[in-house]
């Protein structure tokens, strides 16, 4: 029978793909193009020589951006106060593709057995397709106990004619999209190991926001425009990279209950965060905030759980509100400053707080609210 197999060109599927096929099975190879940067055709041509009967490379760039990406920037949320998401928004997006080419038939995929990862495409496969048969090379006695670890995979490459990496010892494992890459094993594992500085001055842009997702960029200093999303998020990419915005270096706790350390690059994921969670502190209401906040870190927590998929994270994303407006945005040495807002929606009235016209405001009734507020103290005493 066939399965459809998450190729990624590296070495670690190239070994899967000739050893799933070694086990009797026909093997598609289906390669998502999220906006990574990669030689698709070489990754093709790969597969094909490898032995793949066929080669799936599909476009999910725009879903990945307008479904998953901007549900991310509306809820403001990090995963434990630090990891912008990036890779784990990627998988329910990648693995519904897969599910789509292989329907009935199989499924296949190289993550490893420790990791996130696995649960996440498999979560998706089975919520889409519950009879979905999958194989999990990494959890099979027969593949793990054979390979256990680069070198036994390098030596398999050598004798199965598989072009091994030309940079044979990339310190590190990596998982890229257009939103983020992240870094992690190899010389990370020791967790006293450093990382590397940025120009001296700012790009100042201007952001605008509309139904809680970004619109257009503008450059403030070169006044150039960026209307489109897929082509200001390249930009945004590309200038926050120049300035070093958007790199962290962690320890997080993954699903199956290990620690991990990795370090992660959210470069345009970043810029947007920021100004996102500021226009959100400029328009939104205060309890309404409140109640956001809680559903932005169930959100974070849902879909690095690999519950994309599941009536409580569509409902958490059918509540992530929408806002609009824009800010004026500074991005200079690894840091984003907000310089300024125009948010007309905003419940923001400049006359009312202003320290300087009375306003729509009776100062003596602040009186009365600190008395009120000051009885239960007062009686406790
Ligand atoms: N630990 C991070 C996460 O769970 C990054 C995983 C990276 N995946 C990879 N296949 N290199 O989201
Ligand atoms: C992997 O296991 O393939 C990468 C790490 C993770 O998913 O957490």
């Amino acid at each position: 029978s066939m399965r459809v197999l998450a190729y990624g060109g590296g070495l670690d599927t190239s070994c899967i793909l000739v050893w799933v096929k070694e086990q009797g099975y026909d093997v598609i190879a289906y390669l998502a193009n999220t906006g990574q940067k990669e030689d698709f055709e070489e990754a093709r041509k790969k597969a094909l020589k490898l032995g793949a009967k066929k080669v799936f490379i599909e476009d999910v760039i725009r879903e990945f951006v307008e479904e998953f990406i901007w549900p991310a920037i509306q809820s403001s949320t990090l995963y434990e106060d630090r990891y912008l998401l990036g890779t784990f928004l990627a998988r329910p997006c990648i693995a519904s593709k897969q599910v789509e080419i292989a329907q009935q038939e199989g499924v296949s995929r190289g993550a490893t057995g420790k990791g996130n990862d696995q649960v996440r495409f498999e979560l998706t496969w089975s919520s889409l397709v519950p009879q979905i048969k999958g194989t999990a090379p990494w959890r099979m006695p027969e593949f793990y106990n054979r390979f256990k670890g680069r070198n036994d995979l390098m030596e398999y490459a050598k004798q199965h004619g598989i072009p091994i990496p030309v940079t044979p010892k990339n310190p590190w494992n990596m998982d890229e999209n257009l939103m983020h890459i992240s870094y992690e094993a190899g010389i990370l594992e020791n967790p006293k190991n450093q990382v590397p500085p940025a120009p001296n001055t700012p790009d100042i842009l201007e952001i605008e926001l509309k139904k809680g997702v970004p619109v257009k960029v503008t450059n403030v200093k070169d006044g150039s425009t960026h209307p489109t999303s897929l082509e200001f998020f390249m930009y945004l990419n590309e200038v926050a990279d120049k300035h070093g915005v958007g790199c962290t270096d962690i320890v997080e706790n993954r699903f199956i209950g290990m620690k991990s350390r990795g370090i992660y690059e959210t470069p345009a994921g970043t810029i947007l965060y920021h100004t996102h969670l500021d226009i959100e502190a400029f328009t939104m209401d205060w309890e309404v905030c409140k109640i956001k906040q809680g559903l932005g870190l169930k959100f974070a927590e849902l879909v690095y759980t690999a519950f994309w998929h599941s009536p409580e994270c569509e409902f958490v994303r059918h509540c992530i509100g929408q806002l609009g407006g824009k800010a004026q945005v500074s991005v200079l040495k690894g840091q984003v400053y907000i310089l300024g807002w125009e948010c007309p929606l905003s419940p923001y009235n400049e006359e009312q707080v202003s320290m300087n016209v009375q306003g729509d405001y009776e100062p003596i009734d602040a009186t009365g609210f600190i008395n009120i507020n000051s009885l239960s103290k007062v009686t406790a005493k």
